[in-house]
């Protein structure tokens, strides 16, 4: 089993393109819904939460946790792979999902940490649209700065729209949002943005209120597709963490009927949610 995980509704994206495009292997999906947002608490609650989640998804006997959420691998990210995976779950991997993003908007491998030709003589302006919590890291403008310093990496934290998307906002609303979002960025650009990161994963359920607010010539990095895309160059050399084929699983930590039907509303597809406590093994706060 491979466990994907988000603070709430968003890593479903992620979670369809995944479940699509791997049908030999079985997916098991955790929404941490009762602490969703997590975009705007501070690096103790998300790293704690990110960690006991993440747990829980190994507890169920995951080799492999993705975590498919921007807030948690910006913030969360580097610190639990590298104090709390080893310690508690040995030999298990936790993947997040900034990496691939970087390596598709700079087109230069992850384990490249320099310019290179051509990319050095890049001058794009990338759009950043994510939580508060993601943008105020800093991460995704210094992992793209050293591999493209000429890039212009303009930010919008967007903090309403995971709050609308989890409550199951109408769509006037969402549009809304979405175009005061974009309409501030734009207003801080000097030139057309040749890339937008939607970087959480929340904002391609509204893909297409981006799209129709974006200049025609801005393209989108789709993050569902991409991390498919490496999570299968991952399995090919690592393939003994995937598991077998079964059927995709849902978990939350939240109210299950009303998760469900907004979970329902937002995919277009009827999905059923298990309750679950995510408590095992406790990750310190601070
Ligand atoms: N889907 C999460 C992300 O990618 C949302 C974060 C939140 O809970 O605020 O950042």
């Amino acid at each position: 089993m491979i466990g994907v995980f988000d603070s709430g509704h968003g890593g479903l994206t992620v979670m369809r393109e995944l479940v699509a495009r791997f049908p030999q292997r079985q997916f098991v999906y955790l929404g941490d819904h009762r602490n969703a947002p997590y975009g705007d608490k501070n690096g103790a609650e998300i790293v704690k939460l990110t960690g006991d989640a993440c747990g829980t998804l190994f507890a169920m006997g995951c080799k492999l946790v993705i975590m498919a959420c921007n807030t948690a691998t910006a913030v969360a990210g580097r610190k639990l792979q590298q104090e709390w995976l080893e310690p508690n779950w040995p030999g298990r991997k936790l993947l997040g999902i900034i990496a691939p993003t970087v390596e598709t908007a700079t087109q230069t491998p992850w384990h490249v940490k320099e310019p290179v030709f051509p990319q050095k003589y890049n001058n794009d302006t990338i759009a950043l649209f994510a939580t508060s919590a993601t943008v105020s890291s800093g991460v995704y403008e210094t992992e793209i700065h050293k591999r493209c310093p000429r890039v212009q990496v303009v930010a919008q934290p967007c903090s309403k729209l995971v709050p609308l998307l989890e409550s199951g906002s109408p769509r006037e609303v969402l549009e809304q949002a979405v175009q005061e979002y974009v309409g501030a960025l734009l207003s801080k650009v000097e030139k057309q943005p040749e890339w937008a990161i939607l970087g959480c994963t929340h904002y391609p359920l509204v893909a297409d209120l981006f799209r129709a607010a974006l200049p025609a010539k801005t393209r989108i990095a789709n993050q569902p597709k991409l991390i498919a895309n490496a999570l299968e160059d991952y399995l090919s050399r690592h393939g003994d963490l995937a598991g077998q084929a079964g059927p995709a699983l849902y978990y939350t930590t939240g109210r299950v009927q009303e998760v469900r039907r907004v979970a329902s509303s937002l995919l277009g597809e009827d999905i059923f949610f298990e309750l679950v406590e995510t408590t095992t093994p406790p990750v310190k706060a601070a």
